[in-house]
């Protein structure tokens, strides 16, 4: 066993998921050419922590990491294949992913990476020259993880259905969704979405047919797992399928998915689909449920629903919400689903979604179509893309 694991935490410390951990650690020791290494994690509290720092380092209070190398001093030549240990406070960590705004378990893993540098040798308090070196390495190796996460920009895909809504509010022919999901792929969107509804409201099914022809890059399909969108679905072969709960009074979309209350409708919504070559997204909220649910149906993607997180009225809330969305595109990711996002998302909320390296695709709307009425929608696309640089 390469990379032990032990736990000194109690029922209220922040959740960390060990298994996760000790897989990175061993990636970790595989890049570093360190494989047949043996590496010790001890996740302690804060009270712990304080007790090691001022044994070993005569300082007062907790630190986030502390590493204790057996490659060096008396212990070496005992040490064998033993690297030593790093020590981590899981409380400060979580104090500073809040900081951060990112989850505990990919602070643990930064934390991770600097212990294991100073593990390597590295140093950054006997010298500047020392301390830069650190820094690269630790950067180096953070890359080289986040590798195996969303590399490049996180895509954007454009719902087109309120180009609909204006024009069905007429009657008439125009304006026409299928010429906007043009200027949305013109102005650099990367997938088009389109809600065909039971009742019709916005999006008609000429416009799925035609959007089917025209659109370059990824045609989304979301729709209620109803017999009738099913049947239509199979016909247009959209490049993908997003379910979604649908009731005709609501106004948009309201909520996720019950997936794990409605396994057997969606997982033969899944089979249908998978069968016919198209993959299936369920839009979910963010719960750890669903997200279970969602894998043992055969999903190969979720949606994960920011609809909560949008309409948070207070700092606070927001906070919460979003580390919610955080945890569960974690989650999801680490359980093998590709994983989008969306709902409700604005030229304000957007790019902290957007920092999230486990999802690799937003669904946005009504924010750039109304944008797109003031400064035209290829503007309005381009400004929304800027944002999640
Ligand atoms: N994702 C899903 C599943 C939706 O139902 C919608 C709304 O149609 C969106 C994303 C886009 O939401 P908004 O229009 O608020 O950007």
């Amino acid at each position: 066993m390469p990379v032990l694991i032990s736990s000194e935490l109690n029922d209220s410390s922040p959740p960390v998921r060990e298994q996760h951990l000790r897989e990175v650690a061993a990636h970790l020791l595989y890049i570093c050419g360190r494989s047949e290494a043996e590496l010790s994690i001890m996740l302690v509290s804060d009270e712990r922590m304080a007790e090691l720092n001022q044994v070993y380092r005569n300082r007062k209070g907790p630190t986030n990491v502390l590493s204790f190398s057996l490659m060096e001093g008396r212990d070496a030549e005992m040490a064998g294949n033993m690297l030593g240990d790093v020590v981590i406070s899981v409380e400060t960590a979580a104090r500073e992913a809040a900081r951060d705004k990112v989850t505990v378990n990919r602070r643990l893993v930064v934390l991770l990476v600097h212990g294991l540098a100073h593990l390597l040798g590295y140093d950054h308090e006997r010298s500047d020259r020392e301390a830069d070196l650190m820094t690269k390495m630790e950067k180096e190796l953070l890359q080289q993880l986040n590798g195996q996460r969303r590399k490049n920009m996180m895509k954007l895909a454009i719902n087109v259905d309120h180009v609909a809504t204006l024009r069905e509010a007429r009657g008439i022919d125009e304006p026409d969704p299928v010429l906007a999901a043009g200027i949305c792929e013109l102005a650099g969107a990367e997938g088009i979405v389109v809600h065909l509804r039971e009742d019709r409201r916005h999006i008609q099914d000429r416009d799925v047919r035609l959007l089917r022809q025209t659109v370059k890059t990824k045609l989304n399909l979301e729709m209620g797992a109803t017999e009738e969108i099913i049947k239509i679905a199979l016909q247009v072969r959209p490049d993908m399928v997003t379910l979604v709960p649908e009731k005709r009074k609501e106004l948009t979309t309201e909520g996720g998915l019950n997936v794990s209350g409605q396994k057997k409708k969606i997982s033969g919504a899944i089979d249908r689909m998978s069968k016919a070559g198209i993959p299936v997204s369920l839009f979910i909220d963010p719960d750890s449920r669903q997200i279970k649910a969602s894998r043992n149906v055969g999903a190969t993607f979720v949606e994960i629903h920011t609809g909560t997180y949008a309409d948070a009225t207070s700092e606070k809330e927001q906070d919460e919400e979003f580390k919610k969305i955080a945890d569960a595109a974690e989650e999801a990711f680490e359980a093998g689903l590709r994983v989008n996002a969306g709902h409700g998302l604005n030229y304000v909320n957007t790019a902290q979604i957007a920092a999230l390296d486990t999802i690799e695709e937003l669904s946005i709307g009504h924010a750039v179509m109304s944008r797109a009425i003031f400064v035209g929608l290829d503007q309005a696309v381009r400004e929304m893309l800027a944002l999640m640089m």
